[in-house]
C-alpha cells in the first residue's frame, strides 16, 4: 500500500514534467518557440544610443551577452521592425544599461515605443553622447564593431570602450516575467 502511494505521486510528478516538442524544420508555432526561449533566465538591459542628428533612442533588450575580454566585444540584438534600429545603425556606438531588482518600471518603460523615452527620464551623456541611465548595475560604453543580419532580428556587436560596475541585486527576466536572485543554500 505505501508502495502504491509512492508511485502515484511519482508518476504525476513525470507527467506534469512533461516537455512540449517544437518541431523547427517546417515553420514553427511562434508561441511555443517563444515559450521555449523564454526559460533561459536573462538579466535585463536597457540599450541606449544618440544619433548624429542628435536624437536618442532606447530600448530594453535582454539579448545581451558578453562575447570576449580580448579584446572586449559584447553582443545584442535588434528586431529588424524596431522603430529605433535605424538610429542604433546610423550612431556607430550604444551603451548597455544593466538593471538592478529595482529597475523594473524603466525597463516597461524603454520596452514601449515612445516619441521620446528621455523626456521624463533622468540620464546623463557618457562616451559618444549615449544616454546612460543612474544607479545601474553596470555600463559597457561601446563603438559598434559589426552589424550581421539574422532573421528577423539584427546583431549589434560592440567593441567596450569603458565599463564600470557596482555592487547590487540584478533585475531578472524569465517566462516574461521580472524576479530576482534567490540564493540556493551553500
Ligand atoms: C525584458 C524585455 C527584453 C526585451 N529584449 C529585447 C531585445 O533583446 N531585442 C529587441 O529587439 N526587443 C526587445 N524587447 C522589446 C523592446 O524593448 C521593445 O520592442 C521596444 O519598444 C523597442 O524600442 P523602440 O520601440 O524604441 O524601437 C524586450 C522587451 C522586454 C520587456
Amino acid at each position: 500500500m505505501r508502495g502504491n502511494r509512492t508511485a502515484v505521486s511519482l508518476r504525476v510528478a513525470r507527467e506534469s514534467e512533461e516537455p512540449t516538442i517544437i518541431d523547427c524544420a517546417a515553420a514553427p508555432d511562434a508561441l511555443a518557440l517563444r515559450r521555449a526561449l523564454g526559460r533561459f533566465a536573462t538579466g535585463v538591459t536597457v540599450v541606449t544610443t544618440r544619433t548624429p542628428d542628435g536624437k536618442l533612442e532606447g530600448m530594453t533588450a535582454n539579448s545581451f551577452s558578453a562575447v570576449s575580454l580580448d579584446p572586449p566585444l559584447v553582443l545584442w540584438n535588434a528586431r529588424r521592425q524596431a522603430p529605433s534600429l535605424p538610429g542604433f545603425l546610423a550612431a556607430g556606438c550604444f551603451a548597455v544599461n544593466v538593471l538592478h531588482a529595482g529597475q523594473a518600471a524603466l525597463s516597461r518603460h524603454f520596452a514601449t515605443p515612445l516619441a521620446d523615452k528621455f523626456a521624463a527620464i533622468a540620464w546623463e551623456p557618457g562616451l559618444h553622447g549615449c544616454p546612460l541611465l543612474p544607479e545601474t548595475l553596470a555600463r559597457f560604453e561601446c563603438a559598434t564593431a559589426e552589424v550581421v543580419e539574422a532573421g528577423d532580428h539584427v546583431i549589434m556587436l560592440g567593441r567596450i570602450a569603458r565599463a564600470t560596475q557596482r555592487e547590487g541585486e540584478p533585475l531578472l527576466f524569465a517566462g516574461g516575467r521580472y524576479g530576482t536572485v534567490t540564493a540556493l543554500p551553500a
